[in-house]
C-alpha cells in the first residue's frame, strides 16, 4: 500500500461534512487503494459533536483511514496536507444582511489562507465550499501567496449536477448520458448553466441537447431559473441546506481533480479567470468548463462560442463576482495590485 496521503476538513462538525466524510475513508475520492490521515477542524464550542464524529468513523472499521485528527487550530489541521476541502462557514442569520455575511466569511478565509500557505504543501489542492464559495476562495488565495493560485477551487459541480440530472429527467435517460453541461460564474443565483454544448446519448446516439429536449423556451427559462434556485428550493422544503448532494459534489470535484476527467468531457469547477478567453475580468474564481489531466493539472476549455444570450448571462454573473470580490477587498483593506 502506498503512503497516507493528508485530507483536511473544515466545518467537519456540520451537516455536510457528516455526508462527506465517510466517502473520503472509503477510498471513494482518493482512490481505492491509497490511505488517508484526514484532520478535522471546526471551532471549540463544536469539539464534543467532533468527537462523536471521529468515533463513529473509527466505528465504521475502514482499512484506508490510517489516522484521524480533530483539532479547532487551523494549523493543526493544514499541517503538510496534500488536500483541503473547505467547507466550514458562518451561517447566515436572522436579519443578516449580505454584506455582514460575506465579512464574517472572508475573516474565517483570510485566517485559513494564512495557514495554509505557513503549513500546507505546496502544491496542496485546495476545494472552497462554504459560502460565498468563489469568494471565500479566491480570498484563501489571496493570503496563501507561496501556493499557486490554481490550487485554489470553488465548488459549483452541486450546480452542474444539478443541471445534468435536469436534463437527463427530461430526457429519459441515466444522468451519466449527458456530458458537457457548463455552470458559468457564481455559485449564487446569477450562475448561468448552459447547455448549448452539452450532449444527450440515447438510443445509441449523441444529439446536441437542444435537438434531444426539443423545446427551446424551457431550455432558455424554467430550466435556468430550476437550477439557480434549487438551493433555496430544497431549504423551503428539507428547512435544513443541501447536505447529501452537496457532500456528492465535493466527491465528483475532488475525485475529478485528482484523477483527471474522461477523454470528451469536461466539467465546472469555480477557478481564477487570469488569462480566461471568454471577456471575464481577471482576478475572480469564476467557474468555467475545465479538462483535467492525469497528474492533477487542468485547463479551462476554450474555443466555446457564447452567443449574445449567453454573453449577457455571463456578464451578469461576472459583476455580481466582482462586487464581491471589491467588497470583500474593502472589508480586509486588501490591495488590489498584490
Ligand atoms: P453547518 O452549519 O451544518 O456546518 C458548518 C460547520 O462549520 C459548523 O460545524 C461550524 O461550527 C463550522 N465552522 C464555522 N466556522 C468555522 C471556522 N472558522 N473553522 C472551521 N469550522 C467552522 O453547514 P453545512 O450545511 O455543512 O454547510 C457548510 C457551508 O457550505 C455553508 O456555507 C453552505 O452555505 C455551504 N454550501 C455550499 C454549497 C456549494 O455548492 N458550494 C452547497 C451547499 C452548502
Amino acid at each position: 500500500m502506498s503512503e497516507p496521503i493528508r485530507v483536511a476538513v473544515t466545518g467537519a462538525a456540520g451537516q455536510i461534512a457528516y455526508s462527506l466524510l465517510y466517502s473520503i475513508a472509503r477510498g471513494e475520492v482518493f482512490g481505492p487503494t491509497q490511505p488517508v490521515v484526514m484532520t478535522l477542524l471546526d471551532i471549540a464550542p463544536m469539539m464534543g459533536v467532533l468527537n462523536g464524529v471521529v468515533m463513529e468513523l473509527m466505528d465504521c472499521a475502514l482499512p484506508l483511514l490510517s489516522n484521524v485528527i480533530p483539532t479547532d487550530d487551523p494549523e493543526v489541521a493544514f499541517a503538510n496536507v496534500d488536500a483541503a476541502i473547505l467547507v466550514g462557514a458562518m451561517p447566515r442569520r436572522e436579519g443578516m444582511e449580505r454584506k455582514d455575511l460575506l465579512k464574517a466569511n472572508v475573516k474565517i478565509f483570510m485566517v485559513q489562507g494564512k495557514a495554509l500557505d505557513k503549513v500546507a504543501k505546496k502544491n496542496v489542492k485546495v476545494l472552497v465550499v462554504g459560502n460565498p464559495a468563489n469568494t471565500n476562495a479566491l480570498i484563501t488565495k489571496k493570503f496563501a501567496p507561496s501556493i499557486p493560485k490554481e490550487n485554489f477551487t470553488a465548488m459549483t459541480r452541486l450546480d452542474q449536477n444539478r443541471a445534468q440530472a435536469q436534463i437527463a429527467a427530461r430526457c429519459a435517460v441515466p444522468c451519466n448520458s449527458v456530458r458537457n453541461v457548463i455552470i458559468w460564474g457564481n455559485h449564487s443565483s446569477t450562475q448561468f448553466p448552459d447547455v448549448r454544448h452539452a450532449v444527450v446519448s440515447k438510443d445509441g446516439k449523441d444529439l446536441p441537447v437542444y435537438d434531444a429536449v426539443k423545446d427551446d423556451a424551457w431550455l432558455k427559462g424554467d430550466f435556468i431559473t430550476t437550477v439557480q434556485k434549487r438551493g433555496a428550493a430544497v431549504i423551503a422544503a428539507r428547512k435544513l441546506s443541501s447536505a447529501m448532494s452537496a457532500a456528492k459534489g465535493i466527491v465528483d470535484h475532488m475525485k475529478d481533480w485528482w484523477a483527471g476527467t474522461k477523454e470528451g468531457e469536461y466539467v465546472s469547477m469555480g477557478v481564477i479567470s487570469d488569462g480566461n478567453t471568454y471577456g471575464v475580468g481577471k482576478d475572480l474564481i469564476f467557474s468555467f468548463p475545465c479538462k483535467v489531466a492525469a497528474d492533477h493539472s487542468y485547463q479551462v476549455v476554450g474555443g466555446l462560442d457564447i452567443d449574445t444570450f449567453s454573453r449577457e448571462k455571463l456578464d451578469i454573473t461576472a459583476k455580481e463576482l466582482t462586487e464581491e470580490r471589491d467588497d470583500a477587498y474593502a472589508f480586509l483593506e486588501v490591495d488590489s495590485n498584490l
